[in-house]
This record gives C-alpha cells, sequence and structure tokens, in this order.
C-alpha cells in the first residue's frame, strides 16, 4: 500500500472512498450537502467507530464518503485517529475499496495527526495471512492518502515519521507470526542481520561457543533443552554525533517457543506460545525504526534467543547455573525461562555500556490476572525513568500501568542452596519476577514491561488483524527519539 499527503482541496481529491471524521453530537460542516440525508436520517450519532457509507457525494471528487464516528472531541486524542484510521481503512478494504483518502481538518492538522494517520492505516492494513494458499479473496488497498487541505510545513516528514514506525511495528508482527519450526533462533538472528545490514546498523550474533566463554550460564541453561542453539542478538544504533551521556539498552526475550521445558505446560492452547519472542521482536522493529529516524542518543538492543524444550540434554528443576553476573541461580521451574536468558541479557546490556535499560518479554501469566489485554505492566528502579517510558508510552497510544516493586516481595525468591530461587511462588507472580530481573538490571536506571498480555490479539479489533498485536515498537522509538538528559 502506497501512502501519500496531499495539502490540496479535498473536493478535488479522487479516490474510490474518503474518510471524514464525525464527533459525539456534532456534524461535519464541510460536506453538509452531501450528508444532509444521513444526518437528518438519525444514522449518525458519531460514537466511535461508528461507520457509515454514502455513495455518489455532492460537490467531491470521491466515489465515496465514509462518516466516521469519532467519540467526543474532547477525548479524541491522536491515539484514537491512529485506531480510527485503522478501523476505516479495513472497512473499506473488506468492500474491496483500492484507494481510500482521509481527510484532517479543524484541528487535527498537526504532525502528530499525521503521523498517527498513517500508523493506523498501515497497522490496519497489515493481515498475518502469508501461510494461507488461497488468496483469491485476499483484497488490498493500492493507496492511502492522508488529506490536510492547506496543512503547514513539515507535514511530509510526519508522514515519512509514521510510515517507519508502521513499517517497522509490522516487521515485528511478522516475525511473531512466523511458526517456531520456521523461525527459531538462529533464523531470528539472521533476520535481525539482514534488517541491519537493509538498513545500516551494527549487527553481531553471539553462538553458543561464545556465550560459554562468558560465563552466559543462566542463558545456556534454557536452551539445553533444545537442538536448535540458541543466539545473542545485538543490534547497535551509533548517532554521528552524541553530546550527551546516555546509552539506552532494549532488551527483549526471545524465545522462539516455550513449551516449558521439562516443567512442561498443557496442551490445551501451547501454539501460541510462538509468540514468546514478541519482546525481542519488538526490539528488532524499533531498531528499524530508529535507524531511519536517527534519535540524538546511542541505542543498543540485546535480544537473548533460545527455544525453551523438555530434550534429554535439558535442565532439571533443582539445577544451579551461574549467571554472566557472577549470582548463583536455584531452578525450581524451568517454564520461568524468561528472566533466566533475560538476566545475562541485561548484565550484557550492562557491559556493553548501556546507561539506561529497558527490556519487554511475556513474562508471566500473572500480568494477565492483574491486567487483562489492555495495560501492559511496567516495572522500574527507578521514578524518572518509569515516567521517562510512561510518557514516551502515552504519546504511542500504547497503554501501560506502573506496579509495585517493593523489597518485601524479595523474601519468596529465597533458594536454600543458590543466591536466588527462578521462582517465587503464585501471589504475585509478575512482581517477583520482575524483582528477579532487578537483580541484573543492578544500579542501572531500568523499566521493565511485562507484554504477555498485549503482545497478542486473541480477536481481532476494528483496527487490527488477529495475532501479533507489535505492542512495544512506539514507545521504543519515541524514548529514543524524545530522549533529554
Ligand atoms: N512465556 C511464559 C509466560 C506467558 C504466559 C506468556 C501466558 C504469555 C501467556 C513464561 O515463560 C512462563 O511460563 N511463566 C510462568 C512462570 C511461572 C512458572 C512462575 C507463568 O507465568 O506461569
Ligand atoms: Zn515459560
Ligand atoms: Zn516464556
Amino acid at each position: 500500500m502506497q501512502i501519500h499527503l496531499d495539502q490540496g482541496p479535498v473536493e478535488a481529491l479522487e479516490c474510490d472512498a474518503l474518510v471524514v471524521l464525525t464527533f459525539d453530537g456534532k456534524t461535519n460542516d464541510r460536506f453538509k450537502d452531501a450528508l444532509s440525508d444521513v444526518y437528518a436520517s438519525g444514522e449518525v450519532t458519531g460514537k466511535m467507530f461508528e461507520l457509515t457509507l454514502v455513495h455518489h457525494p455532492a460537490g467531491v471528487k470521491a466515489k465515496r464518503l465514509l462518516v466516521a464516528g469519532a467519540g467526543p472531541r474532547d477525548k479524541f486524542t491522536p491515539a484514537e485517529l491512529r485506531r480510527m484510521a485503522g478501523a476505516a481503512l479495513r472497512h473499506l478494504k473488506a468492500k474491496s475499496m483500492r484507494s481510500i483518502a482521509m481527510l484532517l481538518d479543524s484541528g487535527l492538522t498537526g504532525a502528530e495527526h499525521v503521523s498517527a494517520a498513517a500508523e493506523g492505516a498501515l497497522l490496519g492494513d497489515y493481515e498475518p495471512d502469508r501461510y494461507k494458499s488461497d488468496k483469491k479473496d485476499v483484497k488490498t488497498v493500492d493507496r492511502f492518502t492522508v488529506s490536510v487541505p492547506g496543512g503547514g510545513a513539515g507535514l511530509d516528514a510526519a508522514l515519512a515519521r509514521g510510515r517507519a514506525v508502521a513499517e517497522a511495528q509490522n516487521l515485528t508482527r511478522e516475525l511473531v507470526t512466523e511458526p517456531a519450526n520456521k523461525l527459531t533462533p538462529t533464523y531470528l538472528a539472521e533476520s535481525a542481520r539482514q534488517m541491519a545490514v537493509a538498513q545500516g546498523l551494527e549487527c553481531e550474533v553471539l553462538d553458543r561457543d561464545r556465550m560459554q566463554q562468558l560465563g552466559m550460564g543462566s542463558l545456556l541453561g534454557v536452551a539445553m533443552g533444545s537442538a536448535e542453539p540458541p543466539a545473542l542478538i545485538v543490534l547497535r544504533y551509533r548517532p554521528a554525533k552524541s553530546n550527551g551521556a546516555a546509552h539506552l539498552g532494549l532488551v527483549g526475550k526471545g524465545v522462539t517457543f516455550d513449551t516449558g521445558g521439562i516443567s512442561i505446560k498443557p496442551a490445551d492452547g501451547m501454539e501460541k506460545m510462538k509468540y514468546d519472542m514478541a519482546g525481542g521482536a519488538a526490539m528488532i522493529g524499533a531498531m528499524r525504526a530508529l535507524a531511519q529516524l536517527k534519535p540524538a542518543i546511542p541505542v543498543t538492543a540485546v535480544i537473548p534467543a533460545v527455544e525453551n524444550m523438555p530434550g534429554s540434554r535439558a535442565q532439571r528443576p533443582g539445577d544451579i547455573v551461574t549467571a554472566l553476573s557472577g549470582k548463583t541461580i536455584e531452578v525450581i521451574n524451568t517454564d520461568a525461562e524468561g528472566r533466566l536468558i533475560l538476566a545475562d541479557a541485561l548484565t550484557y546490556a550492562r557491559r556493553l555500556g548501556c546507561t539506561h535499560l529497558v527490556d519487554a518479554a511475556t513474562l508471566t501469566g500473572s500480568i494477565v490476572v492483574a491486567l487483562g489485554n489492555i495495560n501492559v505492566g511496567l516495572f522500574s528502579n527507578d521514578d524518572r525513568m518509569a515516567e521517562r517510558v510512561l510518557e514516551a508510552s502515552r504519546l504511542a497510544g500504547e497503554k501501560m500501568w506502573r506496579m509495585p516493586l517493593d523489597d518485601d516481595y524479595k523474601e519468596q525468591l529465597k533458594s536454600a542452596f543458590a543466591d536466588l530461587a527462578n521462582v517465587g511462588g503464585r501471589p504475585g507472580g509478575a512482581i517477583t519476577a520482575s524483582l528477579f530481573l532487578r537483580e541484573f538490571a543492578e544500579q542501572t536506571p531500568w523499566v521493565h514491561l511485562d507484554i504477555a498480555g498485549t503482545a497478542w490479539l486473541d480477536d481481532a479489533k476494528p483496527y487490527m488483524a488477529k495475532g501479533p498485536s507489535g505492542i512495544g515498537v512506539r514507545t521504543f522509538v519515541n524514548l529514543a527519539m524524545n530522549w533529554r538528559d
């Protein structure tokens, strides 16, 4: 799908359908003649995601108008606009429209609105249908135009930014969609490398031998049960000149399949565990966008990629491993593998010079119980860092909720034989998982995002297909782009 900006008169725009917003209880005065009947009919109330198609509208070149309910005007942020653009695109695509335009006017003509509309359209357009052979019912949109009549300067750049971010998020979704028989740790590393070469990033992949030399016993323990070798993927972006001292580290869980290992998971729903690398994929996506948008600070992504399998060489409950940091860990439950690989990845990111860390991981079922499928669970050892990430997430329209991380819960991670146990029991499971990670972030300002509830949509949304959501990408891009020391 091509995406364009048009700053000419909207009446002259030729397209199959033109999307115009209508707010709750209001009429869109620009199209009084074309819409008088449909407004008079009472069909249009303006509530969010209400879509009304009008054929042969008077006074415009567009073949149809899609009157898109946008809810109350004062609640209509760029986040709502992003969703609305996606919902409108998906609705019209299903009706075989090939050229679609969306009008942004009266107060919605800023750079953030243009970016959001472009993002929403591209995210709405994405379908995880690569493995469907029968493509005869597949519809494609050729062109999406953001119409901002008489819009100001800088909107072309805003459109390009939106495109970069959405394409990056769709790369993340594509990677998460790949099944684990295809997307192994090696394949994920190769995908990251290809992206890095194409976008001009540095990429280094550490293999098992290198990790052994370094002493990454916690990560390697998880990899033992699988015939697939592990990989530690490092992607680096360096700005042409960096004046501040900050160096952002993005660490993402890359478990390409989580059977649970010897502490094996039940069969029901296990197929979904291919998405246990969504955190890692989000970091690869974010790095792709950052390579194009060029933030002022250096950013390094570290993605530990492993498959968690119950093979004959698999680690056992009761095994004790030594992490890269030197801490010993008693593996009580092999299904709590995410924290084991992240422990070494966090230590490694610190050794690479990262001064601030964010990790994203489909870490616990417990966060799904706590926050459902709406908010990402945010944990941090540093209020300022937590606020930075929350601010970036608000701009991105990715909901996050800060969770507690009191020392009092640490009791639960005590092991009789090692420095730490890898599980802390059922109560506060997402919190004890985060406390475990905090041991490896040490004094570095750090945010952990538990995306287990938000990285996968079990049902399609009006604005997005069922499957991987690509959560996190937009937040990480904003965080790096808007960094202030
Ligand atoms: N990958 C899972 C977490 C998960 C659960 C993600 C549901 C998405 C949906 C993780 O590795 C895991 O198995 N966690 C265990 C930890 C427990 C053994 C302490 C869990 O949450 O049940
Ligand atoms: Zn697990
Ligand atoms: Zn897992």
